[in-house]
């Protein structure tokens, strides 16, 4: 059954995609940009997405709120409802109230639901708590199945799994009773989901994991990676986004997110508030998610800054008297891709994400562009391999790194060589790529990438056989200042 929704999915984001690169191509020719959307949710659909926010059931009587929430979000999170505390208070009797007058509200007038969330450390009830072992393995499992059996039909997507990694470097799972009663906890989670709701998008979902070069973001990567290369049912990737002075909004946030999706995943983001709701930065994060053809929705974790949990950071759109304020103008123009308004810089400069094609797209071959997300010392690079006017089974690329640049680390490629002329092929899941269609893989350096940019040109000649002599392009066309998609083959 999950085999089928995932076809289905997989399908929309190709639509997606191919009404981007129409709307793209359509505005060479248009003189005024089309009408703008006028709410969040009316621009964020516009665009393929939702935009979405956390609700408190208690709040619903507050005319005020329900009249921005109706107005503006097309996309509904109980904030405490659906947790394991509030809706099996007691072990083996369930209590669905609150939830269900946040989701008849949202449903009524619309709006989609997300769940939140099945299994979690946190927010237990004082039966689970005090629980260990196989009694609390089976106790998860049946909370999973009864919670998301009860919403079936009536939830879009589950953040099945809640925050089980850990803070810090260490890149390993939390500890908790749930992480006690073994490794594999979470697919458990998820196989018991995907019975009880094949048709519901199962989401892991955690925070801090936002910073691409973060040991908690890359251990959550290799989870989903090899979630997906054993067939563990899962279809998206909630990052929680709590953007504040300690745990600040990064360049590489777009890296992180097409990473992901390179993975075979939608990406969400899910509760997001940025101490100080900067307009700059709320709108980096729109862009970032529109520049990532799976991020297909964004909720904000409350209404006014009255609403959220963290209300003396003033984090959200609206303020503790539900007026816009300058990051709800930002947020509003972003989805309509405006440019405008905008607030004096709060962050710092970012290099630009993604550079021109190095190569123009071959006969039957393919293409790679390289994006790089530079800071003090090192850099990411992510490098998109584009399939020409056919399929290709198996590519390589060829990069140039400059002097003093070493590879520390990659993801999504084999690769040969750390510095210098560095060779990367695909690797067993990337390898096929339809006509037109991309792949994207990664890696992180030491030293520098980028200082100027080199001269878009021509690769060398189309399709090679595979496992052939290699192919350089001209020496011309090596950069001496950036990694370089200096040649490639595909076949
Ligand atoms: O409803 C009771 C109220 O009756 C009581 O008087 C009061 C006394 O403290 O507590 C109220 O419950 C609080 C509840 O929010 C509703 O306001 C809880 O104490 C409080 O712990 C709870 O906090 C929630 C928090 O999760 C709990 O972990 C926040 O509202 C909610 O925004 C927050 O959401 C989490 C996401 O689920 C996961 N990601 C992080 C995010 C922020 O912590």
């Amino acid at each position: 059954m999950r085999h089928t929704k995932w076809k289905a999915a997989s399908r929309a984001a190709i639509a997606l995609t191919g009404a981007g690169a129409l709307a793209a191509g359509m505005a060479l020719f248009m003189t005024a940009p089309a009408a703008a959307g006028t709410t969040l949710g009316a621009s964020a659909a516009e665009k393929g997405r939702y935009f979405g926010t956390a609700v408190a059931a208690g709040r619903l009587s507050d005319s005020n709120y329900t009249t921005i929430l109706n107005r503006e979000f097309n996309s509904v999170t109980p904030e405490n409802e659906m947790k394991i505390d509030a809706t099996e208070p007691q072990q083996g009797r369930f209590s669905y109230g609150a939830a269900e007058q946040i989701v008849n509200h949202a449903r009524s007038r619309g709006m989609s639901v997300r769940g939140h969330t099945l299994a979690w450390h946190s927010q237990q009830p004082s039966w689970m708590q005090g629980m260990s072992g196989s009694a609390l393995r089976s106790a998860m499992l049946n909370h999973v199945t009864q919670v998301a059996t009860h919403f079936r039909g009536q939830v879009v997507a589950w953040d099945v799994v809640n925050e089980a990694f850990a803070d810090g470097s260490s890149g390993a799972r939390r500890d908790s009773n749930l992480q006690r009663t073994g490794n594999d906890w979470i697919e458990a989670a998820f196989r018991a989901a995907d019975a009880a709701d094949p048709n519901a998008k199962l989401c892991y979902n955690d925070y801090n994991t936002d910073n691409w070069t973060h040991a908690k973001t890359q251990a959550v990567y290799n989870m989903v990676r090899d979630f997906k290369s054993r067939g563990v049912p899962i279809d998206c990737v909630g990052f929680q986004s709590h953007f504040n002075n300690d745990s600040p909004y990064v360049s590489n946030y777009r890296t992180t997110l097409s990473s992901f999706a390179a993975l075979g995943v939608d990406v969400q983001i899910t509760e997001l508030d940025i101490q100080g709701a900067p307009a700059n930065t709320y709108r980096s994060v729109v862009e970032d998610c529109l520049a990532v053809a799976r991020c297909n929705g964004i909720t904000v974790w409350g209404i006014r800054d009255s609403d959220s949990w963290r209300s003396s950071q003033t984090p959200l759109l609206f303020n503790s008297s539900g007026q816009k304020k300058a990051a709800y103008d930002a947020v509003l123009a972003a989805l309509n891709n405006g440019t405008t308004p905008t607030d004096p810089p709060t962050d710092p400069p970012t290099d630009p994400p993604t550079d021109p094609p190095t190569n123009p797209p071959g006969q039957g071959g393919c293409t790679a562009t390289v994006s790089v997300n530079q800071w003090t010392g090192g850099f990411v690079a992510t490098v998109r391999v584009t399939a020409g006017s056919s399929a290709i089974n198996g590519w390589t690329v060829t990069i140039g790194l400059p002097s003093g640049a070493t590879v520390t680390s990659v993801w999504n490629a084999n690769r040969s060589g750390s510095s210098g002329t560095t060779t990367w092929t695909n690797v067993a899941y990337n390898g096929q790529v339809g006509a037109g269609q991309s792949t994207e893989y990664g890696f992180q350096a030491n030293g520098t990438a980028a200082a100027s940019a080199p001269p878009a040109r021509r690769a060398d000649g189309p399709s090679a056989v595979r496992g052939g002599p290699e192919r350089r392009a001209p020496a011309n066309g090596a950069s001496p200042e950036r990694p370089d998609a200096a040649s490639r083959r595909c076949g």
